[in-house]
């Protein structure tokens, strides 16, 4: 296990794209929708074991603004297991200290799902351990346009000169507002992209991608994660 006292250097805050759900389970001729079951158990079991190594903030990309094209079946089960493992990990990360935020448009998900929502946030809003931010229905794109709307309509107001627009009142709009940039983004399932996760905010973050599928990220492939990123050289412009 990888902690403060391994001679590394632990990110402050990691981000994951959850990503081969739905290869892992064609792999074993099942469902899709099994494969997003046995990626949520991860999801908890991967929480925990983070929240111990010293990461402060992780963020989790659970389900985009794009992930609604996919089939009906497909996003009902999603949403059936994120009631179902909101109420479950509650128990879990409560014993770890993790504070739980969902960042991303809650107005998107039905009365009962937001309803577990602000529960969850509620019951952990005064825990000091990690910080995890739970991204579903977020999409980079929109979180930028919600902020350009908002910064508009301070200009309309009188609040803000556009001369005098900062780049912190930009960041102060989105929903990771006072939180620092990721220092590295681990992507399973083996693409390299982003898929609209965090576009603004992964300006200086390191990439990792593995060909893991997300229901097989284990505690060991995350110390590998680490491992690499303690070899990458970060010069944000520098030299
Ligand atoms: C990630 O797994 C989970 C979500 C996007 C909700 P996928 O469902 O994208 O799995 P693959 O990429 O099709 O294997
Ligand atoms: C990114 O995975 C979104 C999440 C993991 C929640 P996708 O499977 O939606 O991304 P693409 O379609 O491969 O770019
Ligand atoms: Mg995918």
């Amino acid at each position: 296990m990888i902690d403060n006292n391994s001679g590394l250097i632990i990110p402050e805050h990691v981000g994951i794209i959850m990503d081969g759900n739905g290869r892992w389970a064609k792999k074993r001729a099942l469902p899709r929708s099994v494969g997003h079951k046995f990626g949520a158990q991860n999801f908890r079991k991967i929480t925990r074991y983070i929240s111990k190594t010293g990461v402060k903030i992780l963020t989790l990309y659970a389900f985009s603004t794009e992930n609604w094209k996919r089939p009906l079946e497909e996003v009902s089960a999603l949403m059936s297991l994120f009631k179902q493992y909101l109420v479950d990990s509650l128990t879990d990360f409560r014993e770890d200290d993790i504070k739980v935020v969902f960042i991303g448009d809650k107005n998107g998900f039905d009365k009962n799902l937001r309803k577990l929502i602000d529960e969850s946030e509620e019951v952990a809003k005064d825990r000091k351990g990690m910080l995890l931010n739970i991204a579903m229905n977020y999409g980079s794109r929109d979180e930028i346009l919600r902020s350009i709307k908002a910064i508009a309509e301070d200009v309309r107001n009188n609040r803000l000169n556009p001369e005098n627009i900062t780049l912190n009142d930009f960041e102060s709009h989105l929903y990771t507002a006072g939180l620092p940039d990721p220092d590295l983004i681990i992507r399973t399932g083996g693409e390299f992209r982003l898929s609209n996760f965090l576009l603004y905010q992964s300006a200086y973050s390191e990439f990792y991608s593995t060909e893991t599928l997300w229901p097989d990220f284990n505690e060991k492939e995350f110390d590998k994660a680490i491992i690499e990123f303690n070899q990458r050289n970060r010069r944000f412009g520098g030299v």
